[in-house]
This record gives C-alpha cells, structure tokens and sequence, in this order.
C-alpha cells in the first residue's frame, strides 16, 4: 500500500512521528526558523494531510495551494491561526487538541496567580542577588477569584483555587449549565471586573474576544486586582495593561502570553515591577506535549483514512 503524503510544519514528539510514519511519507520542516510560506505552499501541492506545529496560518490561500488536502491536524487547543471556515468550505475537517492540556494548563495559570500573590519569582531574584530579605505578597484565602472564559481550563484553575479558600465567580458568553455544582457563581462582565480581587483570563481568541481587556475595563477593577492572561495575548490591550500597570490602577499582571509575541526583550512591559510573564509555556509538561502530538497524530491518520476525527472542530463537514 503506498503512504500517504504529509507535511509537518516543524518537528514533534518521538512516538507521535513514529507513528506518522508507519502510514505516511513525511516532509518535515526542521527550521532554522518557521517554514518559509513558499517552502510550505510548494510542499502541499500534492499533500494529502497536513500536520501543524508552530501555529502557522491556515487560511483560503493555503488551502487552494493544497488541491489533495484531506485533513488538518494542529498540536494545540486553541486555532486563532485557522481559518476554520475555509477548511469546511474545501471539505477538509480540522482537529485541535482538547482535553489532554487541561490540568497542565490549569497548573501554570493558578501557578502564575500563586506566584504573583507571593512574590515567589521576585524571592528567587532577591536571594540570587545575596539579599536574604522579606517580600510581602497578599492572600490568597478568603479572595474573589473572577474566571472569565470557564471552559475546561477554567474548571480545572477554580478546582485549585477553590481548595486554597477563594470564592469563584465567573463570566462567560453563555452560562455554564453545571456551574453551581462546580461552586462557581456567574455573574455579568462588569460585576466580575468590580468585585474581583484576582482576574484570570482564559478565553479563546476570537472577534469577540479580541481586545476585550482594555482601558475601560482596567479602569473598573479594584486598584488590588491581580491580573492573569493565559489565553491569548491579543485579547489584552497591551499599552492598556501597561498603562493601568504602570498607573498602578490594578497590583500586578502574570501573562504567560503576550502581544506581539515574543515580547521583545526592549519592550515597555518588562520595565514594569508588577509584572511576571511566562513564554507562553501553559502547556509545556513532557507527558502533556506528548499526548497533545499522539493525538493530532491520531486526528491526521483518521482523516487520512477517511474516518471522523477523534476530537473535531469542523464536525459538519463533508468529507472530500
Ligand atoms: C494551546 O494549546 O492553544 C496552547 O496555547 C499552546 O499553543
């Protein structure tokens, strides 16, 4: 039986690529660098799977240079990168990784309130420094948590919170239907922006999420608000955080993501003191990357083959 041909944008994880290439013949991206888009269009004109590390952009041009293209498969939960419209529009169906990242993702986000509150990144500097001195953090216990975007993610950081004392209250589009036995209460946009003490943002990147942290919403926190972004960096307004950091019209921001991203190492933010970022590192275990490539892995082979895709963002597509 001859093997299906796939381009892989960037390397992935060992059992993952194995398992690629019992069944495909694999052009595989190893850098220096992201893949030229030139390089990947000449790539895809005659493949049949495409296997997306590094968040390139899928949109209609990709597609058209792609004429036997049957599947997409993505290494990640979210796909701001992915015209997802466009691939359904060609029959081609589109898998993410969800599930598998969840409590990683949910350690590193209550990991970054956690540190922020007590300062254990600045410790760590201090005492590197030789200067063995007191850091005063703030409580956590008896805090307002406001989750915005209580997804998966969301649940797994109000677990945490919730076992180190906090009240949960939450915002999304639409309410959640199991909310209250998750001990989360749900509340309008503005009333979590005013009541909150800590704020986690985990919202996909969307329309409507983009730029949904701005001046006005700044403005309305409590001046002690702890802020927390690991979703995506372009829903925050990035001067607007600046300025309310810098104003001091919120405490302290933890950002594993940020806009643009890489932040430049120049850029205005890291001159702050209230602020801690992480490289945008939510899911970065090794047991959590690697079961976020087996499934994309296993998202590419099925769609290879014809059958529905074990996780599916497009699921009302016709199959080519
Ligand atoms: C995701 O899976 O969306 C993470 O942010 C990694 O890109």
């Amino acid at each position: 039986m001859s093997k299906y041909k796939v381009v892989l944008t960037g390397t992935t994880w060992p059992e993952a690529y194995e398992k690629l290439l019992e069944q495909c013949e694999v052009k595989v991206w190893e850098g220096p660098g992201p893949i030229p888009r030139d390089q990947l269009l000449d790539w895809l004109a005659d493949a049949e799977g495409l296997f997306n590390v590094g968040h390139v952009k899928v949109d209609k041009e990709l597609l058209d240079a792609a004429p036997n293209l049957r599947v997409i498969a993505q290494s990640s939960v979210g796909y701001d990168n992915i015209d997802v419209e466009a691939c359904t529009r060609k029959g081609v169906p589109f898998g993410n990784t969800p599930g598998v990242l969840v409590e990683a993702t949910a350690d590193l986000t209550f990991g970054l309130l956690l540190s922020a509150a007590r300062r254990i990144h600045e410790g760590w500097e201090l005492v590197k420094a030789g200067q063995w001195r007191t850091v005063y953090g703030t409580d956590l216990y008896g805090k307002t948590l406001g989750i915005v975007g209580l997804g998966d993610i969301g649940s797994a950081v109000a677990r945490r919170a919730k076992a180190c004392g906090m009240n949960i209250i939450y915002h999304n589009r639409t309410r959640r239907p199991n909310d209250e036995q998750e001990g989360a209460t749900y509340v309008s946009f503005d009333e979590l922006l005013t009541t909150s003490d800590c704020i986690v943002c985990l919202v996909p990147l969307s329309n409507h999420s983009r730029g949904m942290f701005s001046k006005e919403q700044f403005n309305k926190m409590k001046p002690t608000t702890y802020f927390v972004n690991a979703s995506r960096g372009p829903v925050v307004e990035t001067q607007a955080l600046y300025d309310a950091l810098q104003q001091n019209k919120i405490a302290y921001a933890a950002l594993d993501v940020t806009d643009p991203e890489p932040i430049p190492a120049d850029h205005p933010l890291l001159s702050l003191s209230n602020i801690l970022i992480t490289p945008h590192i939510g899911s970065a275990t090794y047991e959590t990357r690697n079961r976020m490539a087996n499934l994309a892995a296993e998202n590419l082979l099925a769609g290879l083959s014809g059958k529905p895709l074990p996780t599916c963002v497009n699921q009302s597509v016709n199959y080519k």
